[in-house]
């Protein structure tokens, strides 16, 4: 019988959590042995007890809990050092960035640990229910919205009142995807007027369906991966994306940013000299600030102001609302153990030839398994 251990997240200001006593019961379910650390879901009021009553053991010590266990799973990637802890052939599964930490992914490899790492699920409709991307994603761009309302000086909807009429805030979203579609969705919802752009020409219909405007801009052709995933706009037409949306850019009160491109840095979206000609007090959410930014200026982790623009970096979006964020990604991880769990051996057998399996694991039994991953980290080395 499998032991499944949830770590606690270490990582300064983090409230969500993996897994909820629901899942325990579950895990339970299956047959798969749940051991605890203490405190995992204190952030979100959840105690030591309920997952106890659950049917988790709850371990004070997290070295007893790596040590004793044969698959780990989080949210953030364990620490480096705390790998020594973990036995030889754990299946460790988080986030894990696998694009821009090497350092990490050579570990792993090294100390013959196995690794899931959850943004490498592939986008196929088998996948929906496991994909901690999207529901990580669609939250952030909720919350986006709200910070950006938070940091403007007027309100979304148009209101009619005897004192004179206020007009609808005017947002504008780049990049819908999964967290823009949302943040699109969410400030309709709250009456603004809302315009979106995107570098894929089939999102146009979505963002109609939402009520929202889309911006045409002719970038001649452009194209997606098999996944959905967008594909890197040449210099000359990001050269006319960026003239294009000026316009519409200046005129908004509120602008969010989303682009993002898979395995490579997002793109730089809007500069200094349209943020220059922005109304004072006008407010950029920046999804991508963590990870370079697609607003110039914006500053990870931070609400800065530039020529009278507030540009809010914050990231760590869903953390926000840490228990919807946390319902979510537990289940996500209870839909990915479960449908590959064996009932009969009451483990999680490592199957590179399924295409869910082989796409999302990393490493295992001292190799780097994942194709992409590997020629990625060997081109890293070689430059
Ligand atoms: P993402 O986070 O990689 O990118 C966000 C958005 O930025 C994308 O829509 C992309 O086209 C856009 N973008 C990139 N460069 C841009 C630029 N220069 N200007 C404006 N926009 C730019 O994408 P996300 O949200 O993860 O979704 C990627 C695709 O995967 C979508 O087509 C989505 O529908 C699809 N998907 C499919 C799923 C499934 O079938 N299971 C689940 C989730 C997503």
């Amino acid at each position: 019988m499998a032991k499944i251990a949830f770590l606690k997240e270490t990582q300064t200001g983090e409230h969500r959590c993996s897994v909820l006593p629901i899942n325990v019961k579950n895990y339970v379910r299956i047959g798969a042995e749940v051991i605890i650390e203490s405190g995992l879901g204190s952030h979100i009021h959840i105690s030591d007890e309920e997952y106890a009553e659950a049917g988790a053991k709850i371990i004070t010590s997290r070295d007893e809990l790596l040590a004793s266990a044969d698959i780990v799973a989080s949210l953030h990637k364990l620490e480096q050092t705390q790998l020594d802890s973990v036995k030889e052939g754990t299946l460790l599964i988080s986030f894990l960035d696998p694009f821009n930490e090497g350092e990490h992914i050579f570990k792993l490899r090294d100390k013959k640990l196995s690794s899931i790492s959850v943004e490498m699920l592939p986008r196929i409709s088998r996948c929906q229910k496991m994909d901690a991307l999207s529901s990580q994603a669609s939250l952030a761009g909720y919350v986006m919205v709200s910070r950006g309302m938070a940091n403007l000086q007027s309100v979304l909807p148009m209101m009619m009142t005897p004192a004179g009429t206020l007009k609808p805030t005017k947002v504008f979203v780049i990049g819908a995807g999964v967290a823009g579609l949302q943040a699109i969705a969410t400030a309709k919802r709250m009456g603004a007027q809302v315009t979106a752009f995107d570098t894929r020409p089939v999102v146009a219909e979505q963002v109609h369906s939402l009520g929202a405007k889309f911006l045409d801009i002719d970038l001649g052709k452009t194209s997606q991966t098999g996944q959905g995933y967008a594909t890197a706009l040449t210099p000359e037409q990001m050269a006319i994306q960026q003239r294009e949306q000026a316009k519409c850019i200046v005129d908004s009160d509120l602008v969010i940013t989303t682009a993002q491109l898979f395995g490579r840095k997002p793109p730089v979206l809007i500069k200094q000299d349209v943020i220059a000609e922005m109304k004072p007090g006008s407010v950029i959410v920046d999804m991508a600030a963590e990870n370079g930014g697609n607003v110039e200026g914006s500053v990870a982790g931070e609400v800065v102001s530039v020529s009278g623009v507030t540009i809010v970096g914050t990231g760590r979006w869903a953390n926000d609302v840490a228990k919807d964020a946390s319902q979510m990604y537990a289940s996500n991880l209870y839909n990915l153990i479960s449908e590959f769990w064996d009932q009969e051996s009451k483990q999680l057998p490592i199957d590179l030839e399924d295409e869910v399996i082989g796409a999302c694991v990393i490493t295992h039994q001292g190799e780097i398994v994942n194709e992409m991953i590997r020629q990625h980290l060997s081109q890293e080395v070689a430059s």
